[in-house]
Order: structure tokens, then sequence, then C-alpha cells
């Protein structure tokens, strides 16, 4: 197996009211539902392998993911961002600059 992309989503949850706040209490669950539905869509399965993951650091620009081989970090997603993500990045090859952090 060697997929074209790795897209690691931070699916950590924080008790309600900590005052760090968690990437799952902002919904990175419905983000990682629509990169599953996404991928199964534009029939990716074997070019992109998603990974749910603990803190990833930068929990203020939650819900935060990265995308590897390239490294490129994008904080502030929503569900419904994913699949200008699939299109633009993983299927075009070009990051999306909007979501872009780091
Ligand atoms: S909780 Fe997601 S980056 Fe910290």
């Amino acid at each position: 197996m060697n997929p074209k992309h790795h897209v690691f989503i931070c699916m950590n949850r924080r008790p309600e009211g900590h005052p760090r706040g968690s990437c799952q209490a902002n919904g990175s669950g419905p983000i990682f539902d629509a990169f599953v539905a996404g991928v199964e869509h534009n029939n990716l399965g074997e070019q992109v392998f998603l990974t749910g993951t603990f803190c990833m650091g930068p929990c203020d620009k939650g819900p935060v993911l990265v995308v590897y081989p390239e490294g490129v970090w994008y904080g502030k997603v929503t569900a419904s961002d994913v699949p200008e993500i699939i299109e633009q990045h993983l299927i075009g090859g070009k990051p999306l600059e909007r979501l872009r952090i780091g």
C-alpha cells in the first residue's frame, strides 16, 4: 500500500468547559465523516488514507488536520470545506490557501 496522501485529523476530546477546548468539541467528527464520504465518492480509497489522532498542538486553531507528504496544515475547518480540500489539494495537488495554518 502506497497512498498518495495521508490525512491526519485531530479527533481529540476534552471535557466540556476545558480552557483549551478540543477539536472534537469543535466539530472534527463531521469532518472525518465528510472525508470518508468524499474519498469514497471520488474513488480515492487506494490513494488517500485517513487517520484520526489525539491532540496535535494548535488547539486554538481547531479543528485542525494535516496532509502528508506535503505537511500542509489546515485550521478552523468545517465539514463543508472538505469537498474543496479533496478536489483542490488531494486531487488537484494545490493546497487550499484560505484554510492553511502554520
Ligand atoms: S485538540 Fe486538536 S490540536 Fe489540540
